[in-house]
């Protein structure tokens, strides 16, 4: 067996510890003779899976008794709908758009009710994060909305806007997990778990309990009422179960790991070795503002579109995976999400230094 180190943005790299075990459980899971793949999810064993990894996911953020956590499907994509469907009561929100995932969570805003851009950093290619201490926040807004980790551009919300007493909804899907949050910031934290928690199908919604009632846009499907799936705990049809119990494991991975707060001081050092790096290259540099630098999608550049794609031929050659940027801004992106080793930083360093003095 040989694994490359893969940095791709999602779906992306998992814990070998959590794939061993999962491989060892594929046939027989915890004496049940089956699969958790073969499982019914109305089981007494998949009902303690999916406790257990509420439990756990409730200890690693340290989430209040008064939010519900909700393990959904449709991606994170689904929920740019679901967001206004469920929360527009005055049919006007407030959007903060800093790249392709909340442009598209604004454009499906407006469809449901007035959407408002009230900062954006479209001007210079999403390569930074707005400051959004005083924004114009509608009076009337029902939330104001984020994505706080900007996948494709590399960027970061390093400090959550000052939304004037308005629901704060954020997108997490490519930093969930990777540090310590105060979850009572937030009216909602969604995110798609395939970046940095698990396998693609899963989307885990934590949201205050206020913000669930029956009082949705009319015509709101049953199956995208967050109360629907709150009342059911995750269980109104049949959920991502092997997802999730593969989420399950991770979460127990991170505790292994030490938390949130130990995940954050590896991620900080493991991002430092590249971006230092990047800061002394000649040939290679960073194009987002070193203030609003992500910890977990790291874009570069050489400026020469040629040289970038022979960069990525040949470190895929060497065993680096995946280290082209998203097909709208090229250039060359690293995903260095809470599974990445840090050898696999400093390997890719030294590749990059070696591809450096060969083609300077
Ligand atoms: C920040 C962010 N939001 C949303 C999405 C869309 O996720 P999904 O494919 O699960 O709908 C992505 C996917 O790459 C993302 O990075």
């Amino acid at each position: 067996m040989s694994r490359v180190y893969n940095f791709s943005a999602g779906p992306a790299v998992l814990p070998e510890e959590v794939l061993t075990e999962a491989a060892a459980e594929m046939l027989d899971y915890n004496g049940t003779g089956m699969s958790v793949m073969e499982m019914s999810h109305r089981s007494k064993a998949f009902q303690e899976i999916i406790d257990s990894a509420e439990a756990d996911l409730r200890e690693l953020m340290d989430i209040p008794d008064n939010y519900k956590v909700l393990f959904l499907q449709g991606g994170a994509s689904q929920q740019f709908a679901m967001i206004p469907m469920n929360l527009m009561k005055n049919k006007v929100a407030d959007y903060i758009v800093t790249g392709q995932w909340s442009k598209k969570a604004y454009a499906e805003a407006k469809k449901y009710g007035k959407a408002n851009k009230i900062a954006s950093s479209e001007d210079k290619t999403f390569s930074y994060i707005p400051d959004c201490t005083d924004l114009p926040v509608s009076d009337d807004a029902d939330y104001v909305y984020i994505c706080e980790n900007n996948t494709i551009y590399g960027t970061k919300f390093k400090q959550l806007p000052d939304t004037k007493g308005k629901t704060l909804v954020a997108d997490v899907s490519s930093c969930f997990l990777s540090e310590p949050v105060d979850v009572t910031k937030y009216g909602v934290i969604y995110g798609g778990v395939q970046k940095n928690v698990g396998p693609a199908g899963v989307v885990i919604v934590i949201i205050r309990e206020d913000l669930i009632t029956d009082d949705v846009l009319p015509g709101t499907p049953t199956m995208l009422q967050y109360k629907t799936h709150a009342d059911a705990g995750s269980l109104y049809n049949t959920p991502p179960a092997y997802g999730i119990y593969i989420c399950g494991k991770v979460f127990r991975w991170l505790k292994r790991q030490g938390g949130l707060a130990a995940m954050k001081e590896r991620n900080a050092r493991k991002a430092k070795i590249l971006y230092d790096y990047l800061d002394e290259s000649q040939m290679f540099k960073s194009p987002v503002e070193a203030k609003d630098r992500s910890m977990m999608n790291v874009t570069f550049i050489t400026g020469n579109a040629g040289l970038d794609a022979k960069f990525v031929k040949e470190a895929k050659a060497a065993g680096f995976e995946n280290l082209k940027g998203h097909r709208s801004v090229g250039g060359m992106r690293a995903s260095i999400y809470n599974a990445m080793p840090e050898e696999g930083i400093k390997a890719l360093v030294a590749f990059m230094k070696k591809f450096e003095e060969e083609n300077l």
